[in-house]
């Protein structure tokens, strides 16, 4: 074990400069114009990962962008399998102009490496990658058998993955299933996330006339569709944070007071997390704590809304249409198809007669709990523990990974979430950064992970 970490310890430089080359390719899965820079990526990293001594590497292609997938079966039949997920996608950068550094130049400041991907997720399922090339340069094997799987639509839904994973079961056969795409409670905690919300998408249109008309010859009149539109995105949720979407609790699992506890004992200061986003004042369910709103209760939110005249100066009119994207965060054991048909019928029971209502769902993800006492769950404690000198606390995730909940129905392996990211990493957002210290604990977490988990 020791010569496994000295010599994650004695790479350090190389490392990053690697995983800066990797951060350097436009990877914005959402952007048709990148379509042929992502897949670049996934050649790169297919070439990095038989370099560093993958005996079989594979590029699946889907419907979207293509799927990376490497294995190393070397430790025989008997052995473990360890199946690692991650994506090499990224989110698009704007607003560019309020990158303090170029979002394709990776800049390290203050030991913080800064690009889109750093943390979500290209760092994270690099410090994988370096973890496993460090057994391959020590060991001259791994522990376990590895399978890796690095797609490339995460941030756009993974819409192509289900059915892959479904066409390919044998292939991805396997333990467990290690993904490192979340992030620590807080600073210096390293954390195991055991649930993710899931997630649905509705866009919605409200269609009015048949074009824009004088809103002096008309107005008074004829139904506004961006006031329509407004009207009804107001009757989605109730004073008190409830949302009004009918039966839309039906499914919520009851948390337990044993669970509701543990969150009460991690660290927590409403007034910092009001100071960090600069806001006076938070919202929600009023019976709900805020770790509890975000964690284990469900959301909905409004995306983006369109319509009408923004341009310079004044256009009187009213518009012939308005649209909104929504979103809704969903816990056990709410189904996105069953929740986005209920919003949808709500929307369109009270809409006015007025205007024309249409509604477009788009590809979800389940909610997802993980058992907590699975031998993968003892590997990745162990492994933290050892990375980074302190006991990991177990936390639940507001945001999604859609893939999580298929990998354990259709594999049926239990998923463990080791993530190395920080809150303040803005993720999704301008200058998204990794601190180094989470990068090179990571590549040895990763490290332990293997060894630990072959003993288990
Ligand atoms: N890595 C995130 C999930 C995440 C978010 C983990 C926040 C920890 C904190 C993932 O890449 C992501 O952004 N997921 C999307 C899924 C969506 C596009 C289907 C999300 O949660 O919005
Ligand atoms: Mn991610
Ligand atoms: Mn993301």
């Amino acid at each position: 074990m020791k010569e496994l970490l000295s010599f994650i310890e004695n790479n350090q430089e190389k490392h990053l400069e690697q995983l800066k080359e990797f951060l350097k390719l436009k990877s914005i899965s959402a952007e048709p114009e990148y379509k042929e820079e992502v897949r670049r990526t996934a050649m790169w990293l297919k070439i990095h990962l038989s370099k560093i001594g993958f005996e079989k590497t594979q590029i699946f292609e889907t419907k979207g962008h293509p799927i990376v997938y490497a294995e190393w079966l070397g430790a025989g039949n008997n052995a473990k399998t360890v199946l690692i997920y991650g994506h090499y996608d990224v989110q698009p950068v704007d607003p560019i102009e309020e990158w303090n550094t170029p979002p394709f130049e990776p800049t390290v400041i203050d030991n913080k490496l800064y690009a889109r991907g750093t943390a979500d997720d290209k760092g994270q399922i690099f410090a994988h990658i370096k973890g496993i090339e460090a057994h391959f340069q020590t060991y001259g094997k791994l522990p376990v058998n590895v399978k890796l799987l690095i797609e490339g639509e995460e941030e756009a839904g993974s819409g192509n993955l289900d059915e892959f994973i479904a066409n390919n079961k044998d292939i991805l056969k396997c333990d467990t299933v290690l993904i490192s795409d979340t992030e620590w409670y807080t600073f210096g905690l390293p954390s195991i996330c055991y649930a993710l919300r899931g997630i649905s998408f509705v866009e919605i249109k409200v269609i009015g006339p048949n074009r824009d008309l004088h809103s002096g010859s008309y107005g008074g009149a004829v139904d506004n569709p961006i006031f329509v539109l407004a009207k009804m995105l107001t009757k989605l949720k109730d004073e008190r944070g409830k949302i009004i979407i009918p039966g839309f609790y039906d499914d919520v699992v009851k948390v337990s007071e044993e669970e509701r506890k543990h969150f009460k004992n991690l660290p927590f200061s409403e007034d910092e997390l009001k100071k960090s986003i600069e806001v006076e004042e938070l919202s929600g369910e009023i019976d709900f704590s805020v770790l509890e709103r975000i964690w284990i209760r469900p959301s909905i939110d409004v995306n983006g809304i369109k319509g009408g005249y923004i341009g310079e100066g004044m256009k009187t009119i009213i518009p012939s249409e308005a649209s909104a994207k929504i979103s809704m965060r969903l816990v056990p054991n709410q189904n996105p198809q069953d929740i986005t048909e209920k919003l949808s019928k709500y929307l369109i029971s009270i809409a006015p007669k007025s205007v024309k209502i249409i509604v477009n769902p788009a590809h979800g993800g389940n909610p997802v709990i993980t058992p907590i006492d699975s031998p993968g769950i003892k590997a990745a404690v162990k492994a933290l523990e050892a990375a980074f000198n302190k006991k990991p606390v177990f936390m639940r995730e507001g945001g999604s990974i859609p893939v999580t909940d298929t990998f354990s129905k259709m594999l049926g392996a239990p998923p463990v979430l080791m993530g190395l990211g920080l809150p303040d990493d803005n993720i999704h957002a301008p200058n998204e950064k990794i601190n180094l210290e989470n990068f090179f604990g990571g590549i040895k977490a990763s490290a332990v992970f293997l060894s630990e988990y072959s003993k288990l």
